[in-house]
């Protein structure tokens, strides 16, 4: 058993604190490698943010759940080398058992995220329940999910979401004990979120989506003032990314993400946590194509690799300093 506090993280208890007071929020990133790791403390060393360093089910698998623990651990030393010892949450993304978060938990993991969204409203409560008793005994935070955010993988259309219903988050707070709570409102996972034709047209011919549902974040707010609320499927798939990659032999179609003012106006209410995944996954694949283009003889993963993490690095500082607004907060 190792208490993340010994490593130097923290829960996510008075960030969220913090984050309601300024109208912000803090940037949830994953990651899966070195590189991603690194770009994403520098850059919030260098706005000065606090950040969740988010773990998934794809990543332990990817990467190993305990090499990734220690990468997180040496984040913590990383930051303070860099010259600002920045409050860093280590989180399991979509944890789906007990026995996965128990074991995050028991290895360093300051807060966890049991999803039991997909199960029917009561099994979903005992579960979340069953994981906030163990976290909190180790002082770990908990994120419970209402509601079902369309997936890629589904392939449906956004009517598709199961959006959260406000009148169930109080009775859900009650029994389970929760720390936040992510819900549905029309943000989806990946880089493919809206088909074209459920979106309009601006004035410049870019496609717009379907704006997200506000109605449902401002009722869920009446019923839970104050309460942290997070948004997951947060990537806006920024369109200069999809050109690169597109243009050097990728076949990345109909992508479009959730605009960053709608992300502004979220961090500015209850929302205390914004997950962003896709993003990065995108800025990465394009630079590295663009120097497979650029340079056909080069065979240093440094030499594409070191670019693509300066590259992540500058989107990272985007997001704390002109989307989330959690820049300049420590
Ligand atoms: O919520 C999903 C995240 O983007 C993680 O995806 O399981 O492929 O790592 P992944
Ligand atoms: P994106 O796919 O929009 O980056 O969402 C990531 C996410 O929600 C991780 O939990
Ligand atoms: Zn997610």
């Amino acid at each position: 058993m190792v208490s993340y506090k010994e490593l130097g993280l923290v829960n996510t208890r008075e960030g969220f604190k913090k984050a309601m007071e300024g109208g912000y929020a803090i940037p949830a990133f994953n990651f899966n490698n070195m590189e991603q790791l690194q770009a994403i403390v520098a850059a919030c060393v260098e706005t000065r943010s606090p950040v969740i360093l988010q773990v998934s089910s794809g990543a332990r698998k990817y990467a190993n759940q305990t090499l990734l623990r220690y990468m997180a651990q040496g984040a913590v030393e990383y930051a303070k080398e860099l010259g600002l010892n920045i409050p860093i949450t280590l989180h399991l993304d979509h944890g789906d058992s007990f026995e996965l978060c128990k074991s995050c938990v028991d290895m360093g993991f300051s807060s966890v995220m049991i999803d039991g969204s997909h199960l029917p409203y009561d099994e979903n409560v005992a579960l979340t329940k069953q994981v906030v008793e163990y976290a909190h005994k180790h002082e770990v935070t908990v994120e419970g999910e209402l509601g079902v955010l369309a997936g890629v993988e589904d392939e449906v259309s956004a009517e598709h979401h199961t959006y959260t219903r406000p009148e169930e988050v109080e009775d859900f707070l009650g029994k389970t004990g929760v720390d936040s709570l992510a819900i549905s409102i029309g943000t989806s996972h990946g880089a493919v979120k809206f088909k074209p034709e459920q979106c309009t047209r601006n004035a410049q011919g870019i496609l717009v989506p379907p704006p997200l549902r506000f109605d449902i974040l401002d009722e869920i707010m009446k019923k839970i003032p104050g309460f942290p609320i997070v948004l997951h499927g947060s990537s806006s798939v920024p369109q200069q990314y999809v050109e690169t990659i597109n243009k050097y032999g990728g076949a990345l179609k109909d992508a479009i993400g959730i605009p960053e003012e709608e992300l502004r106006r979220a961090a500015k209410s209850s929302v205390c946590k914004i997950n962003i995944d896709s993003d990065g996954r995108l800025a990465m694949t394009a630079k590295i194509r663009e120097i497979f283009a650029a340079k056909p003889s080069e065979f240093d993963p440094r030499k594409y690799l070191g670019p693509a993490r300066e590259e992540l690095k500058e989107l990272y500082k985007h997001k704390t300093v002109n989307v989330l607004g959690s820049a300049n907060r420590v």
